[in-house]
């Protein structure tokens, strides 16, 4: 993966636990003080700081990857403004435009594995998410991630895991359910 996911996780814990808790996770992981954005690194070590980060706080992976999912929406809406800003003005419209977005990501980072996202049984205030990746083990990304962009939209978002790999099937699906709200 891009070393921008690294680097989102490492700013993750300084804000959150302190420099103290990342000189922790390097002593345990042999991770680099900084990431290369634009360079490429193996995806063992992304899990390896997830981890980590668990062995610290006494969490689950679960838990860490739902919180970076939100972190991650704050820390790419910050980084790329302009490009996040393109993807749409309301929730849906931007959950609709993911795939166009990392498409576009991927012409400044050529060996992008992009996510694939796509929406069925439409409805008013709810969709299938359907959440297709080459890799195994980021699901848990995907609520901290709604959530984070329910925070941006003023949407109120529940997400609730229908089926997926776990079951045998090639990607996960999700219920979304989402409603405007005024102001925060
Ligand atoms: C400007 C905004 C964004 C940028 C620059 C960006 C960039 C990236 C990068 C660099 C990766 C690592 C993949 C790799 O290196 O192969 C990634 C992965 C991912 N992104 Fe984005 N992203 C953006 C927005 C979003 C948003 C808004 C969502 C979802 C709501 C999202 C969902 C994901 C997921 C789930 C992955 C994991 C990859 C996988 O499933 O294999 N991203 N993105």
């Amino acid at each position: 993966m891009y070393g921008l996911v690294n680097q989102a996780i490492r700013d993750m814990v300084v804000e959150r636990f302190g420099a103290e808790a990342w000189a922790d996770i390097r002593a345990l992981t042999g991770a680099e003080e900084l990431f290369l954005t634009m360079q490429q690194y193996p995806d063992e070590l992304t899990f390896s700081l997830v981890e980590a980060v668990c062995k610290l706080q006494g969490t689950e992976a679960d838990a860490v990857l739902q919180a970076f999912g939100e972190y991650w929406i704050e820390y790419v809406a910050k980084n790329y403004r302009e490009l996040f800003a393109i993807a749409g003005g309301d929730f849906v419209t931007f959950v609709k435009n993911l795939n166009s977005l990392h498409t576009r990501v991927a012409q400044m980072m050529p060996e992008l594995q992009a996510p694939g996202f796509s929406i069925s049984d439409e409805q008013e205030g709810r969709f299938v998410l359907h959440y297709h990746s080459r890799r195994n083990g980021m699901q848990a990304m995907i609520p901290g991630l709604f959530q984070g962009l329910g925070r941006r939209f003023a949407t109120r978002v529940s997400l609730t895991y229908l089926e997926g790999k776990a079951e045998g099937l090639d990607h996960d699906c999700f219920q979304v359910e989402y409603s405007r709200h005024e102001g925060n």
